[in-house]
């Protein structure tokens, strides 16, 4: 494993795409800074974090073992090896909330930010990103936000606990080159939040309903139970479940 340890940047993930772009990055080349100027979080969001306290990281992997319509496979490996993990570390109570946000406690305490680099089509490499909230004790204005150490009232090591997730992340991917897809999903469904529990959505109108969670497609839609027994797929931007 190649750390490459960063002060400050501006995102940890746009730092390793730009020097894949300039030159052969090895496997699990991590970059790792203590304070990011601009953190990105999915769908355009920010990425805030108190410097030195957590973990923002971003890892770079070929995937071109991977056919481009299996990329959520990618989401569902790391969410899988930050979950291991926390629970490793007693960390209570930790689900994944589709696609790929982990809580503890029913609060995030981890997001992943997933970029993949594509030619002709192909999927070639993968760059994830992750936030995990390590030391951090308070945090403004965000109610449903938590950290490792509010759950256990423990303090970390964040160089260990980096280590210990690259080490779950190649395990996860050497079980995907071996082309168990299978396992990989079996074990991304049975961490995630509110499954087969009812649950309130909100569709791009604003819509809400209710439904159960039942699994994930291999594309990555969120499946759901809805009235009539009907079994809906969401995509990302289809439906937000609502806490
Ligand atoms: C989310 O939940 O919205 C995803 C957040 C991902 C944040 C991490 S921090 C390290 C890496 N660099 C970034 O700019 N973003 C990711």
């Amino acid at each position: 494993m190649h750390i490459i340890k960063l002060d400050a940047i501006d995102s940890t993930n746009s730092f390793l795409r730009q020097l894949s772009s300039n030159k052969i990055v090895d496997d699990y080349t991590v970059i790792v800074a203590k304070s990011q100027t601009k953190g990105r979080g999915q769908m355009g969001t920010e990425w805030h974090s108190q410097p030195g306290k957590n973990l923002m990281a971003s890892v770079f992997i070929d995937v071109s073992f991977l056919k481009i319509e299996s990329s959520f496979y990618i989401s569902m490996m790391m969410s899988l090896a930050i979950s291991k993990v926390l629970k490793d570390l007693q960390i209570k109570n930790v689900k994944v909330k589709w696609p790929n946000d982990i809580l503890a406690d029913q609060k995030k305490i981890s997001g992943i930010l997933i970029e993949n680099v594509i030619k002709n089509n192909q999927l070639q490499a993968t760059i994830i990103g992750f936030g995990l909230n390590v030391n951090q004790v308070y945090f403004e204005n965000l109610p449903l936000a938590t950290s490792m150490h509010i759950v256990s009232g423990q303090t970390y090591h964040l160089d260990e606990v980096l280590k210990c997730i690259i080490v779950q992340l190649r395990l996860y991917t050497e079980i995907l080159k071996t082309g168990n897809f299978q396992l990989i999903k079996e074990m991304y469904e049975s961490e995630l939040f509110r499954k087969n529990k009812p649950s309130t959505f909100e569709d791009v109108e604003g819509v809400l309903f209710s439904g159960f969670i039942k699994g994930v497609s291999n594309s990555g839609h969120l499946q759901v139970l809805i009235e009539d027994d009907i079994l809906k797929e969401f995509d990302l931007k289809e439906v937000k479940l609502l806490y």
